[in-house]
């Protein structure tokens, strides 16, 4: 078996999600901070150590991505990805969001430059996935048809460098949560970022068969005055991936965009309600729906660390439980 082939089947193992614990340095500070924790090389060890070395996460997570620095860090307990278990070790290769030119405001990804080059230095470590994340603004006049097709391209160009270096690529279009929008304007939104990109990635030769998708789940705006009701969600998202996400994408691992944890979590379980006719596992790869309970479990104290990773295996567990019985 090929390795992109191995990789595939690693991180699709029945009732396996991914931890997405890649928050860029800024992202993670503001994380840390919020927990009243200095945000140091020291600290961002200790934190993601923790996470890794959660005993039996490998039952539930099939993947970890990583942001560049956790790749090489090393500390007290030795390298980082020493800790991995059984978990494949991922990565997040974009080099973050710029303004692009003549759009209101809209972003582009950086970091196509060199990719192939870092992705070598990369496998040598261990690394064998990927991620690149694009992201969408909603307003009345936003996705822009230039941002969507802009966005679209670049995460073609990414997934197409990734594979040709054996990566699988995960390709992660997010329309953005924050706004006053309403979930038809969501559903408006996601629908034609995901047209855009398969229409890339086809252009590009990409092997559906070899990449994981991560998008948005389709709600309601945070702002805005409706609630979100998790039966509705994966009503509105799997009317939308029915339309937009060929049958040849092996799994959709969705992000929990600022949704809480445990709605997160519902709207997980009803889309895999649904989800048993549909070509596609149906599974997650959460930042903040996994970490958050942990991290107010953990707040900097290690005394608190078991119990820290216990809420971190507790909201594994619950996510993995839920996904439908097809993989299990
Ligand atoms: P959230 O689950 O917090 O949205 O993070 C997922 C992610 O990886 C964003 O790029």
């Amino acid at each position: 078996m090929s390795l992109i082939e191995n990789t595939i089947d690693a991180l699709t193992l029945p009732g396996r999600g991914i931890l997405a614990a890649d928050e860029s340095t800024p992202t993670i500070t503001k994380r840390l901070n919020a927990i009243n924790v200095e945000s140091t090389p020291e600290s961002r060890y200790d934190y993601r150590h923790l996470l890794l070395s959660t005993p039996n996460l490998n039952q539930y997570i099939g993947g970890v991505i990583l942001f560049e620095e956790s790749l090489t860090q090393t500390g007290p307990h030795g390298k980082l990805t020493d800790h991995m278990q059984s978990m494949q070790i991922g990565i997040k290769v974009d080099k973050g969001l710029t303004t692009l030119p003549n759009t209101d405001q809209e972003k582009i990804t950086e970091g196509l430059d060199g990719l192939g080059e870092r992705l070598e230095n990369y496998k040598k470590e261990g690394a064998r996935f990927t991620k690149w994340r694009c992201v969408y603004d909603i307003s009345s006049h936003k996705p822009s048809s230039l941002a969507i097709d802009a966005n679209a391209e670049v995460l073609a160009r990414y997934a197409a460098i990734a594979q040709a270096h054996d990566f699988v690529p995960i390709v992660e279009p997010e329309v953005i949560h924050d706004g006053t929008h309403s979930i038809d304007e969501c559903y408006h939104a996601s629908s034609a970022a995901l047209e855009a990109v398969f229409n890339a990635l086809k252009r590009h030769r990409v092997d559906l068969e070899y990449m994981i998708l991560k998008p948005n789940m389709i709600a309601p705006g945070k702002q805005s005055n409706d609630t979100i009701n998790p039966e509705e969600v994966a009503h509105y998202t799997l009317n939308a991936f029915m339309r937009h996400v060929p049958a040849a994408v092996p799994s959709i691992n969705f992000l929990s965009g600022g949704i809480p944890a445990d709605i997160a979590y519902q709207c997980l379980q009803e889309m895999n309600n649904i989800g048993d006719l549909l070509p596609w596992r149906l599974s997650y790869s959460f930042a903040r729906a996994l970490q958050e309970p942990c991290m107010e479990a953990w707040l900097g104290k290690e005394e608190n660390k078991t119990s820290a990773q216990a809420k971190l295996l507790e909201y594994a567990q619950k996510n993995s439980e839920c996904l439908a019985d097809f993989q299990k």
